[in-house]
């Protein structure tokens, strides 16, 4: 189940080059579009690599689990690519999508693809952590600038560190760890955890137990659900068995969607107040869980209903080119797009020079959507404000609404 359906995959040629969009609007069919994918549009094998258009490699899920996400990263690119009109530094910007499959040999072979096949001047994407960390080595031995703009995996900021990666969107700790004290004094003493059996899953719940032990609360069971899964029935069942006042799980994609949906059918929300990090009822999957999802906590770096006029403009010109709501992935690919651009200008359209393309990097900051945002210079992981949001009735619509800021959070790189 997907809670609206593949932007990317199904509805056009968007994420691809002006070229591509040109292509889409003069006929080309979704079928024939999608049959693009990975194939960069309008670039003469002569020119030099600093003179043609800048490549930009998109890895990201168009199918499974993450699909939904994939699609609003590359929207948000795009959004933001054609207010530059897909140029930057003097030079062009085009971009080059694969499907990563959130499995990491293909991701490998995909990055892989991109690098010595495609020659890409920068990596951006990746939403699964294991498919980022699996392409972690083939970026850093060729030099190739790598821009996260989802997959938390901690390690990525953090043992396995590159000067050449930087992440854009979270750490898994990042979204997390703010959490477990605050629950703590504000919604329960006890609680169960869970989470979609994988890395971020079990760094995530590893993050909120730190900070949820530390403050004297007590967690009374753990359970561990396979990712992209459909049947949450029994292990909503063993939740229910050791009777938690609260749970805190991650979920995202079709995952939390099925998740929300099936436990409120069991009336798992009855008795335990749901909460987790925000991808659990973010934007994406909220239109499908509708009522179920009411009065969930989470906490996350963004929220569609923030009201800032950086986020203001973003949320309205999303709407307007794409016809739904923004999600915090959307609000990811934009800001990637962004650093790229930002980057590109101060580089003079260079990316032949890889320390000075990495320090162009390491020096943009920004107010973003989601509030101000800037790199470690240590870490080279995003900095930036974590909010607490509930999920409540706007008008006649669901929405998550900041209530609380938890504070400005850096990972700790270690
Ligand atoms: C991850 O695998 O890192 C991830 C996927 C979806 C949402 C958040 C994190």
């Amino acid at each position: 189940m997907n809670a609206r359906g593949s932007a990317h995959s199904r509805r056009s040629g968007v994420g691809v080059t002006r070229r591509g969009l040109l292509a889409a609007t003069i006929g080309g069919s979704a079928t024939a579009l999608a049959g693009r994918l990975g194939r960069p549009f309008g670039v003469p094998a002569v020119l030099g690599a600093s003179t043609g258009p800048v490549k930009v490699g998109v890895l990201l899920p168009y199918s499974k689990v993450y699909q939904q996400l994939g699609d609003d990263i590359t929207s948000g690119m795009v959004l933001y690519f054609e207010g530059v009109k897909f140029g930057a530094g003097g030079r062009s910007i085009t971009m080059i999508r694969e499907d990563e499959e959130i499995d990491p040999q293909v991701a490998l072979r995909k990055g892989r693809k991109l690098i010595e096949n495609d020659n890409v001047d920068i990596i951006s994407g990746l939403v699964a952590s294991p498919s980022a960390v699996a392409i972690r080595d083939v970026v850093h031995n060729s030099k190739t600038l790598f821009l996260i703009a989802n997959a938390g995996a901690n390690v990525m900021t953090r043992a396995r560190r590159s000067p050449y990666i930087f992440r854009v969107s979270f750490s898994n700790w990042q979204t997390s760890y703010p959490m477990g004290k605050w629950f703590y004094d504000n919604i329960a003493r006890s609680c169960l955890v869970g989470a979609a059996d994988y890395a971020a899953g079990h760094e995530d719940v590893d993050a909120f137990k730190a900070s949820y032990l530390a403050a004297g609360g007590k967690v009374v069971a753990e359970v561990y659900p396979p990712l992209n899964n459909t049947d949450y029935g029994p292990y909503v069942t063993q939740m229910q068995k050791a009777k938690p006042e609260a749970i805190f799980v991650f979920f995202a994609g079709s995952d939390a969607a099925r998740f929300v949906i099936q436990a409120a059918a069991f009336g798992l929300f009855k008795d335990a107040r749901l909460a987790g990090p925000g991808f659990l009822v973010e934007e994406d999957v909220l239109p499908a869980q509708g009522r179920n999802a009411l009065g969930a906590y989470s906490s996350l770096h963004w929220a569609l209903t923030l009201q800032t006029p950086e986020n203001l403009a973003f949320t309205r010109a999303y709407r307007a080119r794409w016809q739904r709501d923004a999600t915090v992935y959307a609000m990811q690919g934009y800001d990637t797009a962004r650093v790229i651009v930002e980057a590109l200008n101060a580089t003079g359209g260079d990316t032949t020079n890889k320390s000075k393309l990495v320090e162009a990097v390491a020096n943009v900051r920004f107010t973003s959507p989601r509030g101000p945002i800037s790199f470690d210079p240590e870490t080279h992981n995003v900095i930036q404000t974590v909010y607490v949001r509930q999920v409540r009735e706007v008008g006649n619509t669901i929405h998550n609404v900041v209530f609380g800021n938890l504070g400005v959070f850096k990972d700790p790189g270690a």
